[in-house]
């Protein structure tokens, strides 16, 4: 078997090492480097993927997609709202009936915080967590992070705030372990209902305001406001949020090449000024090219495990 990362899935950022990191992002550097459009490599020839999507997505979905088709992999799309899921069947049902037909790959995202978790301890399948409730996002933090060591050639002794809605996030909860095994210091700022109820589990100090997180910071990673997970009363308004929290050019301006990441979907006008993405160090965008070949990476990484 070729060099691969040490766990046969990836359920969590805590699966992976330092040594990990650094393998996914140099194959992610490969693929990124060495593709042109119209390619095919062959890591995955003769592997069938499925993605199985229980909440929206767009850009991992569709990233995962392209990433397993540039490697040639076999790709079924699963839809749960057109699936026997409305029908009763359960969740272990409908991915024993996937596995049945030679389905190697999952790629899995759903609304209960440990589904995946628990669906790889029953099958021999190989689990991607492509985000599961307010759990993990492992993948996303991959392609975080990669951004930011194209940007700034190293992650370590960065500065970074994650700024907005931390309690709902499973971007932020990967994002923290991955950045502090790079060397990252990471700070929190947020309205105290949607900080982390237990007190600080992860130790990360908070910030107290947003002119002090841009003074502090060389990245401010901003988080949108989830409402689909939120019961009533946690914000006044969107409007005060945006008064306190709000990323607006007018407040950056005070920090020439300050970067700006967001993962996406944005709320304009809500967490971050619409004028923000015209601004040449808003890494936006590029987080997303850098997801296809992450997740490229990290399908040719796994795919090891199925050629032994
Ligand atoms: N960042 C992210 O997970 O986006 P999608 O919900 O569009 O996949």
């Amino acid at each position: 078997m070729n060099k691969t990362i040490s766990k046969p899935f990836l359920l969590s950022s805590e699966d992976l090492t330092k040594e990990d990191l650094e393998l996914i992002f140099k194959q992610a550097d490969f693929f990124q480097t060495s593709y042109k459009p119209g390619d095919k490599f062959e890591d995955l020839k003769g592997i069938s993927v499925a993605l199985a999507f229980f909440e929206n997505s767009t850009r991992t979905k569709l990233s995962f997609e392209i990433a397993a088709k540039r490697l040639s992999a076999e790709v079924m799309s699963f839809t749960a709202s057109t699936s026997s899921l409305a029908k009763g069947e359960s969740l272990l049902d409908t991915l024993k009936t996937i596995e049945a037909m030679g389905v190697q790959i999952y790629v899995i995202r759903h609304g209960s915080s440990g589904s995946q978790q628990f669906l790889q301890r029953n099958t021999n399948g190989i689990i991607l967590n492509a985000g599961d409730g307010k759990h993990e996002h492992p993948t996303q933090a991959l392609l975080d992070n990669y951004t930011l060591l194209k940007h700034f050639g190293t992650i370590q002794g960065l500065k970074i705030t994650i700024v907005g809605d931390i309690f709902h996030s499973r971007v932020a909860r990967s994002n923290i372990n991955v950045m502090r095994t790079l060397g990252a210091e990471v700070k929190f700022l947020g309205p105290g209902t949607l900080l982390p109820r237990r007190l600080n589990p992860w130790n990360v100090d908070q910030i107290d305001s947003i002119e002090e997180a841009i003074e502090w910071s060389d990245v401010i990673l901003v988080l949108r406001l989830q409402k689909e997970r939120m019961n009533s009363g946690l914000l006044p308004s969107n409007d005060e949020f945006s008064d306190f929290y709000g990323v607006t050019l007018k407040r950056i301006s005070k920090k020439p090449g300050i970067v700006i990441m967001h993962p996406g979907p944005v709320n304009y006008g809500v967490e971050l000024d619409y004028a923000i993405s015209s601004y040449p160090n808003c890494l936006i965008q590029t987080q997303v090219t850098s997801g296809v070949f992450i997740r490229m990476a990290v399908l040719s990484l796994l795919s090891e495990y199925l050629k032994n």
